[in-house]
């Protein structure tokens, strides 16, 4: 998605726009553009095509200081990428100025209306539809900046997170949001605007998240927020603190974010083990607010997410009916929200993002909401917009995760996930005492057993060159092990590009067997006791058919005589085997990316936070 940032203050805005637009390259781009000021001076704008690079080398060649402004890196949803649409936009006397992130759905009603009024447009984009219609309410009443963007905002359908400059207020920035993920924070002499925290932390953890409907200004050292009648609000804002090092959404010695991600997994999963034992070492989920009556009469849980965070929830599923005896569906959020679905009263919609800004999962959660089921965000961000409308929030405490394939938050998702099966299962009294402290202590083993697999990568760097060349890659598994399946097989094509597609091993006699012959490679993932033999077999058809079968197994298991390659990653009681099992995966995506010459960071077409549908 786009990324926004805005700047009001002493110092030149020209590096901290750039910094910020370089923060948030993770969120994908194909153009990126900046509008800068120096008081009274009329702005400056300055676009390039392409990497963030070609427009930092225009902007050096400015020897300007500037007090305000506003950036953009554009992912093309309204018109080509090229300079012309690369935002900031402006109206036609520069009257106003500025960057947008979403879409706005009625762009094509608004712009006739505008044409009606004899607006001319340059560019295929919405954004410019956005900033004429604000320009056309400021001239038209001659109100001011708020008036002018609330009489827009009514009239504009999508979602939308502004950026804006008026002639008539310098060193101002202007700002409003519905629907796509805003910030604010302010220090001494300075006033920041971005569309994500990793932007601006080098200069303050604390923010201010701007809602739905909402409008604001930024001037130095100085945030005021209005709502939809223009009367100030600021007095009712939170300035939430964000737990993150400022060094943490950097490379800090990485090649890449993935790698590094990667490698803090076993510390990311140890802070969030910590965040829920006592210092007895218990469970404790009562201190985010869910009541004991209320999950004695749970009797069923629904889990909405997409992608990575939906595979985290398949294995949830497995170990939460396990331990805790409660039925779990899974949906996919951006499914669930069209379907005529009668909840059962008695249950708890557990929704599942790192940003915690995926339309698709919000909008199942408000529908969740709506049927008068409670709700539990497991989310990476706090403060964002679906940790703001849940009921209870347990946090993930994997830090800023910027690489697009997620790695580091899924796996403190699994965490959370079983540590609340757990939790669940000794109020529920499924489980006694002592098996409950021992499977405490084997979620405690989970960060060590991390580093140990993630130290085995050598094996995994190895076989990534059998990978370079293939065009089709299937992954095998039942159980968790299948659920492991799904999120490899996510992770390989949305970095390497190659199709790889995750199957039910049982499912293979049902059709997918078909597409085995010479040349064609299959991971089987085999962690699961009860269930390996079955693998097994599943795994012999394939070789049997000149298939080349990797095996991801436990250390310990035969696999050698039914299959061409092994990866073998330590024991772990079978429940939690998911935690370590995507490890080499992870690494296998990675590796065979770099071998293909490409970024693992920024996949084409592909975006961090997903804001719309
Ligand atoms: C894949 C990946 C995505 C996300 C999905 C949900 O590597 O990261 O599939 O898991 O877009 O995003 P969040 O968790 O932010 O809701």
């Amino acid at each position: 998605m786009c990324g926004i940032v805005g700047y009001v203050g002493k110092n030149d805005a020209k590096p901290i726009l750039l910094n910020g637009l370089k923060k948030l390259e993770y969120r994908g781009y194909d153009s990126a553009g900046i509008a800068i000021r120096n008081n009274l001076e009329l702005p400056v704008i300055v676009k390039a095509e392409g990497k963030l690079v070609n427009l930092v080398e225009k902007t050096n060649k400015l020897n300007i200081f500037t007090t305000s402004g506003v950036g953009h890196s554009r992912w093309a949803t309204h018109g080509k990428s090229n300079e012309t649409n690369a935002h900031p936009h402006h109206s036609d006397d520069y009257n106003v100025i500025g960057v947008h992130n979403g879409i706005i759905e009625n762009y094509q009603e608004l712009k006739d209306k505008l044409t009606n009024k004899k607006y001319k447009f340059y560019s295929e984009t919405d954004t410019e539809v956005m900033i004429k219609l604000i320009d056309y309410y400021y001239k038209k009443y001659k109100l001011g900046p708020i008036d002018a963007i609330n009489k827009a905002i009514v009239r504009a359908r999508g979602s939308y997170a502004l950026a804006l400059m008026f002639k008539d207020y310098p060193n101002q920035v202007w700002f409003a949001k519905n629907g796509s993920p805003l910030i604010v924070a302010k220090s001494d002499d300075s006033a920041y605007l971005a569309s994500d925290v990793p932007a601006i932390l080098n200069y303050t953890n604390k923010v201010y998240y701007v809602n739905d409907l909402e409008c604001g200004v930024l001037e130095a050292g100085k945030v005021t927020f209005y709502d939809l009648n223009g009367d100030d609000i600021t007095d009712k804002k939170e300035l939430v603190t964000i737990d993150w090092k400022a060094d943490s959404a950097d490379l800090g010695g990485f090649e890449y974010y993935m790698d590094k991600e990667i490698a803090e997994q076993p510390e990311a999963i140890q802070n969030t083990i910590n965040a829920y034992l006592t210092a007895e070492n218990k469970l404790d989920f009562h201190s985010i607010g869910i009541k004991q009556e209320y999950l004695n009469d749970l009797d069923e849980i629904y889990i909405f997410a997409c992608g990575s965070a939906y595979h985290a929830g398949i294995v949830a599923q497995h170990v939460i009916e396990d331990l805790a005896g409660v039925n779990v569906r899974v949906e996919l959020a951006s499914e669930f929200k069209y379907r005529n679905y009668k909840m059962n009263p008695k249950s708890l919609a557990i929704v599942i993002s790192q940003s915690g800004e995926t339309k698709d999962t919000y909008e199942a959660m408000l529908k969740a909401k709506a049927n008068g089921i409670k709700t539990l965000a497991i989310c990476n961000v706090k403060g964002s917009t679906i940790t703001r409308d849940a009921d209870f929030n347990a946090y993930t405490y994997a830090g800023p995760e910027i690489a697009v394939a997620t790695t580091k938050a899924y796996s403190c998702q699994l965490v959370v996930l079983y540590l609340f099966a757990l939790f669940l299962a000794r109020t529920k009294y499924r489980i006694n005492k002592e098996n409950y402290y021992k499977l405490i202590d084997e979620v405690k083993q989970i960060p060590a057993l991390v580093k140990e697999t993630i130290d085995r990568k050598e094996n995994v760097q190895r076989l990534s060159a059998r990978f370079t060349e293939k065009t089709n890659v299937f992954f095998i598994g039942r159980g968790i092990d299948y659920a492991v399946c799904m999120e490899g097989a996510l992770k390989l094509k949305e970095i390497t590009y190659i199709n790889s597609n995750a199957y039910a091993a049982g499912e293979l006699k049902h059709g997918t067997i078909s597409l085995i012959q010479k040349g064609v490679a299959t991971i089987a993932i085999a962690t699961q006791p009860t269930l390996i033999e079955k693998t097994v077999s599943n795994m012999v058809e394939v070789k049997s058919r000149d298939g080349s079968v990797v095996a991801l197994t436990n250390d310990g298991n035969n696999v050698e005589q039914s299959s061409k390659y092994q990866l073998y990653i330590p024991k772990i009681n079978p429940m939690f085997a998911a935690s370590v099992a995507i490890i080499p995966l992870q690494q296998l995506s990675y590796y065979v990316c770099l071998n293909k010459g490409l970024n693992p960071d920024k996949p084409r077409n592909l975006a961090k936070s997903v804001t719309v549908e």
